[in-house]
């Protein structure tokens, strides 16, 4: 075990947030050393972190106990190869660990006949204090041997070490686990981490990145091939590897949206399903060997039938990019509306062209996160928050501004990111009125409306502003934000008719 932990590790040990980590180092109340921290430096926080109450711990137990071969638990435990060869890295330790033992032991009783031989020669005082010596020496060794003295980080780390691995990237430094059976690339997404690819499938070569140090194991075939020299480099493909070991890698993060592809992707209908009487969720899912690729924000053009398209924001985290989520409004007379409303059937297939946009998540700024959604602007929201969620953004602030109660299409979202996050606070509001027209009487009402949410939280002006609905009152939204001092530069709008 190593004695100093990554920022991810650290967290799951103790059973806090990667975030709880991040605020204790900035005041000041733990130290840090190039961004890991040390073991005792954790105990010293956390005194209280026991084995039995990790939730790493819980899961194993239940996993323990509920029946192996489940579906449902398979995504938990990693490939059974993987994990004989996690048990073989730790049985090594801990033979290593037992060979140092015996040798202390043998130590331990040439001392004793050293001490013994130097007994008889010594008299007077110098007897005593040998004498006192060994009994010391005695009593601290008996210390160090009684049951319970054992770490419990340690233990947790074993335990860890054996469900997860670590992956550190380079040259960003960004890292993340691999859990259960996620490849590489599937576990970066999950992360929250945008890396280079193409077709998630072993097909396209555009997920390789080269292992620095550690152990990788291939988990699924690919028929793109690597040459020799890319082989004898480390060269691997990210989508069809796993970690089995805690790894260094190389391989480059997305640097913004010229660095996604334009893609053309048949993809199918999966379900249909009715929000409210005007809203409708439709599910598509990508093949298997060729998925959209997009940042949280963006949209995509969607063509059904006989060529009716038009460009949706994406209702969905890209950490799953084969299943896309859509929010459809309907609009009698739209030929797009018409078709998903009335004939668009489950199975069939739908275009989809992008992904295109630039209202994605500005990572870096550090700041608390304000998103203000109007009406349907809630589907390109939800998207960034999802992202956030899987970044562990510390602070969260959702306001969804209705025309009326029923453009609150999926309140239940909202309120259960309240309930299970510590720092997400989510209002719902409702204006009364139709936030698509734009008049001076409507621009009044809804600045009413905007005073009347900035004067119950006065800091966010300070955070990051990000607004997404129908052009007219994003347009009334950045007007009031930028006249209350905020920069350009932190709010950031999207029109969603
Ligand atoms: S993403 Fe295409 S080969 Fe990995």
């Amino acid at each position: 075990m190593s004695d100093l932990f990554s920022l991810n590790r650290a967290a799951r040990l103790v059973g806090a947030t990667r975030a709880d980590l991040q605020k204790k180092i900035q005041s000041g109340e733990m130290f840090s050393f190039d961004g890991k921290v040390a073991i005792a430096e954790l105990l010293l926080c956390y005194p209280d972190a026991q084995l039995e109450d990790t939730a790493e711990f819980k899961r194993v137990t239940q996993i323990k106990e509920r029946a192996f071969g489940k579906r449902v638990f398979e995504r938990a435990l990693p490939d059974a190869e993987v994990l004989a060869a996690r048990i073989t890295e730790l049985s090594k330790t801990l033979a290593h660990s037992q060979a140092q033992l015996e040798q202390f032991n043998a130590l331990l009783e040439r001392l004793w006949d050293k001490f013994g031989e130097m007994e008889g020669q010594c008299h007077g005082e110098a007897r005593t204090k040998m004498e006192g010596l060994k009994c010391w020496i005695k009593q601290e060794v008996a210390a160090a041997m009684e049951p319970g003295f054992s770490n419990p980080l340690a233990i947790k780390d074993g335990i860890l070490s054996v469900m997860t691995a670590q992956v550190t990237l380079l040259p960003s430094q960004q890292d993340f686990l691999v859990e259960g059976r996620d490849t590489l690339l599937e576990a970066a997404m999950r992360a929250g981490l945008s890396l280079n690819y193409g077709c998630s499938g072993g097909n396209c070569g555009l997920c390789k990145g080269r292992v620095v140090s550690g152990q990788v194991k291939k988990t699924r075939h690919h028929d793109f091939t690597l040459s020799e020299t890319e082989k004898e480099q480390g060269i691997i493909l990210m989508c069809s590897n796993t970690a089995v070991s805690d790894i260094t890698l190389e391989a480059s993060v997305t640097g913004g949206v010229q660095d996604i592809p334009f893609q053309q992707i048949a993809a199918t209908v999966k379900a249909k399903a009715m929000l409210t009487a005007e809203v409708m969720l439709l599910h598509l899912q990508t093949p298997r060997s060729q998925r959209l690729r997009f940042l949280a924000g963006q949209k995509v053009s969607l063509r059904v039938g006989h060529s009716f398209t038009a460009e949706l924001p994406i209702a969905s985290c890209p950490c799953d990019d084969r299943n896309l989520l859509f929010h459809v409004r309907r609009q009698t007379g739209n030929l797009f509306s018409d078709y998903v409303f009335e004939r668009l059937k489950t199975g069939e297939v739908v275009e989809v062209e992008g992904p295109q946009g630039e209202f994605i998540l500005h990572e870096k700024s550090g700041r608390p996160l304000y998103f203000l959604a109007f009406d349907g602007g809630f589907a390109p929201i939800k998207s960034l928050v999802e992202h956030a969620m899987s970044l562990e953004v510390e602070t969260i602030h959702l306001h969804w501004i209705a025309s009326a109660p029923e453009q609150l299409y999926l309140p239940n979202v909202g309120r259960a990111w309240g309930d299970a996050l510590d720092d997400f606070h989510y209002s719902e509001h409702t204006t009364g009125f139709d936030l698509r027209v734009s008049n001076a009487k409507r621009e009044a009402q809804l600045l009413h409306h905007l005073q009347e949410m900035a004067g119950t939280d006065p800091a966010m002006t300070l955070g990051d502003v990000y607004l997404a609905g129908p052009e007219a009152a994003i347009g009334v939204a950045e007007k009031f934000f930028l006249s209350r001092g905020m920069p350009k530069t932190r709010v950031f709008v999207e029109a969603v008719r």
